[in-house]
């Protein structure tokens, strides 16, 4: 699928895109032939131009019919970036729908509401999330029909914007491939594979650690995970140095759990076959990290994934067990479907001690009370650091993707204390509650002195429903969010 900016008019297409806002204002970048329908079906009241409202008509021209989509943006005092691309994005599945083979967007109908940088980046990138299909295992496919998106549009940095959108987007997609991809292929050493492409492609070093190097570093919380696979655990580690002049390095450390069973603590069958996607904090380090390459940012940032499966085997961890860490803690493991903070635990460890990392920024399908809290559509973010919180906060609303504090409450600290060692890895049987902040608690004690941001993505890495921009499955949540942090970190 191509994007181009409309150079030429005419009426070479087969799907017009037309936004409005709520005063339904109509301007002369409208074409010529679509002018009398459009305001025939504004003037009937078919259509208000609220948030989000897509209103479908049809006329013929030159002989042939054209589908016309006329989309909401809604009152510009409520809008906002995610509503913008969302409304989008819902127009792009409409023309997708009708197997529209040239799209045409009007985006100068409604100049005063899209002329933001951010805002144009991302409308472009719903063209390629509209369009997303994982099909690797269809023997019958219907491809997408989709040939050309066209924007009319005069805004002045167009062109950057599209650039941008096309990097962003297909590090997203790609993020969604990996997560997508069915467990039995997308083992720890099938991930490290995937890494090491993106580095060729990149141009950037991307080096794998294996059982043997990590059992000498001490990465023993990490590896007692993995135990239970014959799917040996490896630990990715990808490096981009884009501001060499500076002392600041920037770890991403993407939770990396190919499958998560539960192990002996083993999960209902109802929530297992989704849980090949708890891997979905290391696709979204794997996507942002090739975005930031891609796009040359004046930044250091190394990856650290510390992949592994968590199975259950006469191998497997035990409840009960205690496992001294890289960092030289002593955990106490109660719950073996605590797993995913015993691997960062190490991966933490390993970036700061080993990489220099001088700030953490962790994204992990953590907890799945993160979804019970914050729902399935807001990331909940713990920090110690109120500089990374407000670059968060901001990339969060350039990214589309919405993130929420959570406070690292000391006060709930003591229920992770344990009698047999440093501290424990779950406090099951305890009524304080709170289970994301305690996982965050949790990482928070190997993260040293360093600023820390913790994203826990559990309750939006996956949908279970079609969305406008992005079918059932793996979303790729975060890839942008960790990009725009460290774009905004970089200026
Ligand atoms: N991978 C899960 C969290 C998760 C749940 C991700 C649902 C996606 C959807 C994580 O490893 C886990 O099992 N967490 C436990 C922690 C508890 C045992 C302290 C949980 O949320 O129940
Ligand atoms: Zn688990
Ligand atoms: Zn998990």
């Amino acid at each position: 699928m191509e994007l181009i900016k409309l150079t030429e008019k005419n009426s070479n297409y087969d799907a017009l895109i037309i936004p409005f806002g709520s005063e339904l204002e109509t301007t002369e970048c409208i074409p010529e032939e679509a002018k009398v329908p459009v305001k025939a079906a504004i003037e009937a009241g078919f259509f208000k131009g609220e948030d989000g409202e897509i209103y479908k008509l049809s006329m013929l021209a030159e002989g042939k019919i054209q589908n016309i989509v006329l989309v909401g943006l809604g009152n510009k005092d409520r809008i906002n970036n995610r509503s913008l691309f969302i409304a989008f994005s819902k127009a792009y599945s409409a023309c997708k729908k009708m197997k529209a083979r040239i799209i045409r967007v009007v985006l100068d109908n409604a100049k005063e509401y899209i002329e933001d940088y951010d805002v144009v980046e991302k409308i472009c990138e719903g063209t390629l999330f509209a369009d997303y299909e994982f099909n690797e295992y269809k023997s019958e496919v219907k491809p997408s029909t989709i040939e050309r998106v066209e924007f009319d549009t005069t805004y002045d940095r167009f062109d950057e914007a599209l650039a941008e959108a096309k990097v962003c987007a297909e590090s997203t997609i790609l993020a969604r491939d990996l997560i997508n991809q069915p467990p039995a292929f997308m083992t720890p050493a099938q991930l490290a594979e995937e890494a090491k492409n993106v580095g060729e492609e990149c141009n950037i070093e991307v080096m794998i650690i294996h059982k043997p190097e990590a059992e000498e570093l001490g990465m023993n919380a990490f590896l007692a995970v993995g135990k239970g696979s014959v799917n040996s655990p490896k630990v990715i580690v990808m490096k981009y140095f884009g501001d060499k002049d500076n002392e600041d390095v920037i770890g991403l450390i993407g939770k990396g759990v190919m499958y998560d069973s539960g192990g002996y603590c083993l999960k209902p069958s109802a929530s297992l076959h989704t849980m090949h996607g708890d891997m979905s904090g290391a696709a979204a380090v794997i996507g942002a990290i090739r975005a930031i390459a891609k796009m040359e940012l004046k930044a250091n940032v190394v990856g650290v994934i510390a992949a592994c499966e968590n199975r259950i085997s006469g191998e497997a961890y035990l409840p009960g067990d205690i496992l001294k860490s890289m960092s030289g803690k002593y955990i106490e493991m109660n719950n073996s479907d605590a797993e995913g903070r015993l691997t960062l635990a190490d991966a933490i460890t390993y970036a700061i001690r080993e990489q220099k990392v001088t700030k953490v920024i962790d994204i992990a399908t953590l907890t799945g009370a993160v979804k019970m809290a914050l729902g399935n559509k807001t990331a909940g973010i713990i920090s110690n650091d109120e500089e990374l919180v407000r670059f968060a906060q901001e990339a969060s609303e350039i990214a589309c993707e919405k993130v929420w504090r959570l406070p690292a409450d000391k006060e709930l600290r003591p229920v992770l204390n344990s009698s047999i060692a440093d501290l424990k890895n779950s406090a099951i049987g305890t009524t304080v509650g709170g289970g994301t902040i305690l996982g965050g608690l949790f990482i928070q004690e190997f993260v040293e002195d360093k600023p820390w941001l913790h994203i826990d993505i559990a309750g939006t890495n996956w949908t279970h429903e079609d969305l406008p921009y992005c079918p059932k499955g793996g979303i790729g949540f975060g890839t942008s969010l960790l990009y725009n942090i460290v774009k905004l970190m970089s200026k």
